[in-house]
């Protein structure tokens, strides 16, 4: 009888439920027994490792979070740790492995395959999109639709006021978040790790805005640029007569329903990475979409690839449409 275990790894994002019972359907349905690991890799060291029934996937396509519980397990880059972890597999006969999340998480899966042949196929979930081999992670566009109507809410009140409003968004060094929810809510600026920067060019937008009668300005801020209330104090100092307030969006970026589309992608997905291990032909891989067609690369692509996926040309549209 073929095994397969499924988990998820690092911060959780929305789909990752619908990616879990896709996988275990899809699975179930090809006869094979399919088990479920708690706390990602800190479980498969911990052997928290169940068989999932039907059940158990039961309602999961349009729940937030991850049923299956997620972690981080900084410990797992040590040969050591993946070997105890890989043991857990194997006494069980489990050879299968689907890992549901982002780049650290495809590093561990990557080494599972490498060092204890076990038959790893990585789906992206993360709300960053900072994954290469996809255009799109599994919970981004749901984070968009969060972040974007945050944005446009706090519009509201920043009009009313006249007030110059920062809003921080997640997405670790990358900038996609802020720059994609950031035009998706017409914000004026927005500051993202991989474009270069100076607080004039916020103080230039103010003004020109200011001499088109708008007095009030929403800037978008990735986390990844830095700390977001010093560049408000900043720009307070130079600009004295602007009323500032930040607002940091946090961890809501990372709840709620997923989107449709976030639970078409992970439904694509995951059929895909079945079908892969079925097949036989390929492990050590990560699923992804590519102008709609599902595309599989090698784990390693995810990292090795990745440049911030070539936003510039968004950007310059960006900052064009934010006077
Ligand atoms: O990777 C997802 C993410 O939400 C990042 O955007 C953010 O930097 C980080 O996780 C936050 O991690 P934690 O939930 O551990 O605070």
């Amino acid at each position: 009888m073929r095994k397969l275990a499924i988990l998820t790894s690092g911060g959780d994002s929305q789909g990752m439920n619908t990616a879990i019972r896709t996988v275990a359907k899809a699975a179930m349905n090809k006869g094979w027994e399919v088990y479920g690991i708690r706390r990602g890799y800190k479980g498969m060291l911990d052997d928290d490792i169940f068989k999932l029934s039907p059940l158990d996937v039961a309602g999961l396509t349009g729940k937030g979070g991850t049923k299956l519980l997620t972690a981080r397990l900084p410990e797992f880059k040590y040969p050591e740790v993946r070997a105890k972890a890989a043991e857990n597999l194997k006494k069980r006969g489990i050879d299968q492995l689907v890992v549901i999340g982002g780049d650290g998480s495809f590093h561990g899966a990557h080494y599972l395959y490498e060092e204890h042949g076990i038959k790893t196929v990585g789906i992206p979930g993360t709300i960053d999109n900072d994954i290469a081999g996809t255009e799109q992670t599994i919970g981004f566009d749901t984070t968009l639709n969060i972040v974007s109507d945050f944005i446009s809410k706090v519009s509201d009140t920043a009009k009313s006021h006249e007030r110059t409003m920062f809003v921080e968004v997640m997405g670790r060094n990358c900038g996609d978040i802020a720059l994609f929810g950031g035009v998706a809510a017409a914000a004026n600026g927005i500051l993202i790790p991989e474009v270069e920067w100076k607080i004039e060019d916020i103080e230039n937008i103010v003004k020109r805005r200011r001499a088109n009668g708008k007095n009030y300005n929403i800037i978008v801020v990735a986390e990844g640029v830095g700390n977001t209330h010093e560049i408000a104090k900043e720009l307070a100092t130079r600009m004295p007569e602007l009323d500032i307030r930040v607002s940091v969006i946090g961890h809501m970026q990372r709840g709620g329903a997923p989107s449709a589309n976030d639970r078409l992608l992970a439904t694509k997905l995951g059929i895909a990475a079945v079908d892969i291990l079925d097949k036989g032909e390929q492990a050590g891989v990560m699923v992804g979409i590519d102008r709609n067609n599902v595309s599989v690369h090698k784990l390693s692509y995810a990292w090795e690839n990745y440049s911030s996926k070539n936003n510039k040309d968004f950007y310059d549209i960006a900052m064009m449409l934010s006077v």
